[in-house]
């Protein structure tokens, strides 16, 4: 046993003494910047060879957790595992949380007709399941989104179809990361994707954004920081709603072009019912680049596919990596996203969307701003930027983790606290259901009842 910080290592492999470190650092004994025994004193310690030792501590280096100093020796770093991440603040009764994204169950297609559709479809494979290596893009949905992309500009480019915005996102980090490389996000950023970031054990370089996406001086300072990747929102940013202009856009185009090595990626995860156009910034030559537009939010989260376009290297890793894990996405999945961009019924529903999240994002900032919640401005998305102090963000209309102290990005947790009656709803109940929460059980109003 040996003892830093008056924390004890236990262990007699590589695997039980990382284990003990993590479990230090994931219990807090083992604070930020606390230094470790040096490799020879911990192996005497306990008695093994200093490989062992040395072995322990270069798989937590890996993963970002220690960093060596040269004769600094080895000290915690601020990251945290993947276990040890805080849990988000408890939503408050009644509360809608606004920053998992969620579209309004309302507002998706109706999947029964494109089920239907599927099911007479399948009378090619006599209703049986496709095989390993039959997967691979359905063509039918590739056709359907190509115009879609062609529309917003984007780079003709082989399209491969992933299992949803994040999937997309870490095939692409995976085909440039290594445990302990640097990734440029937003801040405030979306917490799914700082949650992917620790997973593979990355650390994320936060950018500052405005209205206008991230600001360009920050995102300079960032890549002094020699970062491996960027992933950036160009519309509906997660959680401030903030859309790049166009002005903005060339600015950031202007930076990355110092290192066009660098992997870009952009989630563009409302494409199909954003107001704003898409300012993208792939298009630019550059070497390194990928692009992802999910169908989640418009098709359902339940149906989580994505399209993802890439340079040919990328391309080629991506697929690679794709075959070496999940093969390809479920062709039934395909063949309903297929029918669903193609169908009137549910391009109706898609505009309809669209209409209501845009009148539902000005009610509710101008909500904010009766409330004196700050100055927000109207950008595009689900979500909103709202400045708000601190004693509000206490009481429950926003909270951020880690606290401002910490230097991680961070994570806003944008919640409702008191929903007032929206359009047409005559009760906090039919405001909550307008807002797409669940209403408190209790009696329905009859404003509620008469919606149902
Ligand atoms: C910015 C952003 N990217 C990705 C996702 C997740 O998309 P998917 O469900 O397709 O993985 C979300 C969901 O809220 C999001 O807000």
């Amino acid at each position: 046993m040996s003892r830093t910080s008056d924390y004890p290592i236990r262990g007699d492999g590589a695997t039980d003494i990382a284990a003990a470190i993590e479990t230090g650092i994931v219990a807090g004994s083992l604070a930020a910047g606390a230094r470790l025994p040096t490799v020879r004193d911990l192996a005497t310690d306990l008695g093994v060879s200093p490989t062992t030792v040395a072995n322990a501590y270069r798989s937590l280096r890996e993963r970002g957790l220690l960093t060596a100093n040269g004769r600094g020796g080895t000290s915690v770093t601020a990251m945290r595992p993947r276990s040890a991440r805080r849990v988000a603040p408890p939503i408050p009764p009644h509360a809608l949380d606004l920053a998992r994204g969620n579209p309004d169950p309302q507002l998706l297609p109706d999947l029964r007709p494109a089920l239907a559709a599927v099911a007479d479809g399948l009378a090619s494979t006599a209703g049986r399941s496709r095989k390993y290596g039959d997967g691979g893009n359905l063509p039918a949905l590739v056709a359907a989104l190509e115009p879609r992309l062609a529309a917003d500009g984007l780079p003709i480019a082989p399209v491969t179809m992933v299992n949803g915005a994040l999937d997309g996102v870490e095939l692409a980090l995976r085909t440039v990361v290594h445990p302990g490389d640097s990734v440029v996000v937003e801040d405030p950023g979306y917490c799914g994707l700082l949650d992917l970031l620790e997973s593979l054990g990355l650390r994320a370089i936060p950018v500052a954004t405005d209205d206008e996406g991230p600001l360009p001086d920050a995102l300079t300072a960032a890549l002094a920081r020699r970062p491996v990747a960027a992933v950036l929102t160009p519309r509906a940013q997660n959680p401030t709603g903030a859309a790049w202009s166009s002005s903005r856009a060339t600015e950031l185009e202007a930076v990355l072009a110092t290192q066009p090595q660098l992997l870009v990626i952009e989630d563009d995860p409302l494409a199909e019912v954003a107001d704003e156009p898409l300012r993208d910034i792939t298009a630019a030559g550059r070497d390194r680049w990928a692009y992802v537009r999910t169908l989640s939010k418009t098709l359902g989260p339940d149906l989580r596919v994505a399209a993802l376009l890439a340079d040919p290297t990328t391309n080629a890793r991506v697929a690679a990596l794709q075959q070496a894990t999940t093969g390809w996405v479920s062709w039934l999945v395909q063949h309903l996203a297929a029918f669903l961009l193609d169908d009137a019924d549910a391009e109706r529903t898609r505009t309809e969307a669209r209409r209501r999240y845009g009148e539902r994002r000005t009610v509710f900032k101008e909500k904010l701003k009766e409330h004196g919640v700050g100055r927000c401005r109207p950008t595009g998305g689900r979500c909103a930027r709202a400045r708000s102090s601190g004693s509000r963000a206490r009481r429950g209309y926003a909270s951020r983790w880690p606290s401002s102290r910490s230097s991680r990005p961070a994570c806003w947790q944008p919640t409702l606290r008191q929903p007032w009656p929206l359009r047409g709803a005559t009760s906090r109940r039919s405001g909550l259901q307008e807002l797409g929460a669940d209403p408190p059980r209790g009696r329905a109003t009859p404003a509620s009842r008469r919606r149902s």
